[in-house]
């Protein structure tokens, strides 16, 4: 049997492989609540419009009210060879309301009735990541907080540099988290314009309103080229964009639990609610949680690889080859989510071990800089002077073993005749990061005055 949705003109139904190639509604149902709101918009926008009549618009209506509750009930078969989500709400709406729903497709096609239903979806989707990063920044600035002033290494190179604080290095993140929510912000101001109305790619020969359904569907307007309203998919490169930045921003992090859980940094200790055992070996704790945080931006950054790909080179407007613009968003913007939620759980879980901390964050001469611009600031050294001193007197407390601060005054002396004993009160790391005042530094007043600010912000949301 031919296709009763589109088989005027055939005589034979397609073949298995072609219905399967073909059909999208093993992955386009999910769309199934933004392809309802849609038509409901359409309906009641052709019958203010006197395209239809009102008691079809309003059996139309209320078809797909049942529609949508028998999706949600779990009661809907769907069927493949009705393609995709569209076919199949319109198909049913056939059966329950008879010939009314003929009329439902007026003046609209798929490709308009697709390009809207997925913004729709990418729209709901970013503002559920927005409010799940706000929540990630509140665990951050909460436990950065409570931080402020335990002293840890800070790294470069993955090298021991300068002493920070633990709460600076998690207020780090929050400033990445509010660069990706302004980004999906961003996609999401974009991309709030209706497709509807488009049509197949040329518009309509009837009288439709196209502000009005853009508005009943909580668009900012209509788009303004029904070609390139059902041809472009920039809303989706753009979306997977961003959720690429913020995947790559929490790998950097998970990284970090990683390397800081790790037994030969021991800096930070998950409990048992973020690590895994290991099946041979007793004693181990794994961070999987933080591992698959970080290997799960190699899907994210794959989606969006794989829509780059799949529409460069397509000319307008549309061609099947737009169907594939689904299955990757959806599956990285549900990992990007996930990734989120384990993110914001092992900033919640994690605790600090601020004797091991503080112990490494002196390692490796780590306060070398504040000794140099102790020199510059009480001698007026030159500070490429002051560098080249200060690496004589390390040099110095690497030969005898000893830390800088240990290093005797006489040696020190004889490095640089005129050093005086005041130079100790700057190289004990808690005065290290006390003088880190600057604006943006990491002295734990500032770094509490910063998550304060978040922390206020985040309420005010
Ligand atoms: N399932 C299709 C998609 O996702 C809907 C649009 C189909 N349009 C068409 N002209 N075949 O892109």
């Amino acid at each position: 049997m031919s296709n009763k949705m589109w088989g005027g003109r055939f005589t034979s139904a397609p073949d298995a492989i072609m219905e399967e190639i073909n059909a999208s509604i093993g992955f386009d149902q999910r769309l199934y609540a933004q392809d309802i709101a849609g038509s409901k918009a359409h309906a009641a926008m052709l019958a203010t419009q006197g395209i239809i009549a009102g008691d079809d618009a309003q059996k139309i209506q209320d078809g797909l009210d049942t529609i949508l509750s028998e999706i949600e009930a779990g009661n809907f078969s769907f069927r493949r060879e009705l393609e995709d989500i569209h076919m199949n709400v319109e198909s049913r709406l056939a059966e329950l309301i008879g010939a009314s729903a003929g009329r439902l497709h007026t003046a609209r096609s798929r490709n308009d009735q697709v390009a809207t239903d997925f913004r729709l979806y990418m729209r709901d989707t970013i503002d559920a990541l927005d409010a799940q990063l706000a929540d990630l920044q509140l665990a951050l600035a909460e436990k950065a907080l409570a931080h402020a002033a335990t002293v840890m290494p800070g790294f470069t190179h993955l090298q021991t540099a300068q002493p920070v604080t633990f709460g600076h290095h998690l207020m780090a993140y929050v400033e990445m988290m509010n660069r990706d929510r302004g980004r999906l912000k961003d996609a999401r101001a974009r991309l709030n314009e209706c497709p509807l109305g488009s049509a197949a790619l040329a518009g309509t020969s009837f009288p439709i309103d196209r502000e009005a359904t853009a508005a009943a569907l909580g668009f900012a307007r209509p788009t303004a080229n029904s070609l390139d309203g059902v041809s472009d998919r920039d809303f989706v490169m753009e979306t997977l964009s961003a959720a690429s930045i913020c995947a790559v921003h929490l790998s950097r992090f998970a990284e970090e639990v990683v390397i800081w859980t790790s037994p030969s940094f021991a800096l930070v200790k998950l409990s048992d609610a973020f690590t895994t055992g290991s099946s041979i070996m007793p004693q181990k704790r794994n961070p999987d949680a933080a591992e698959l945080v970080r290997a799960k931006a190699g899907r994210i950054i794959g989606a969006l690889t794989g829509i780059l790909v799949v529409m460069k080179g397509l000319p307008l407007a549309y061609a099947k080859d737009m169907q594939e613009d689904k299955e990757g968003a959806f599956d990285a913007l549900s990992a990007l989510s996930l990734v989120i939620a384990a993110s914001a759980g092992m900033v919640r879980d994690l605790t600090p071990d601020a004797d091991r901390m503080k112990a490494a964050a002196g390692q490796g001469y780590s306060t070398a800089t504040d000794l140099a611009d102790w020199l510059v600031r009480a001698l007026n050294i030159p500070f490429r002077e002051a560098h080249h001193i200060t690496g004589r007197i390390v040099g110095l407390a690497a030969d005898k073993g000893l830390a800088l601060d240990h290093v005797p005054l006489a040696d020190m002396k004889a490095v640089d005749a005129r050093i005086t004993d005041d130079v100790y009160s700057v190289l004990s790391v808690e005065r290290s990061v006390d003088s880190r005042m600057s604006y943006g530094g990491t002295a734990p007043e500032r770094v509490r005055a910063q998550a304060e600010r978040w922390l206020k912000q985040l309420a005010g949301e």
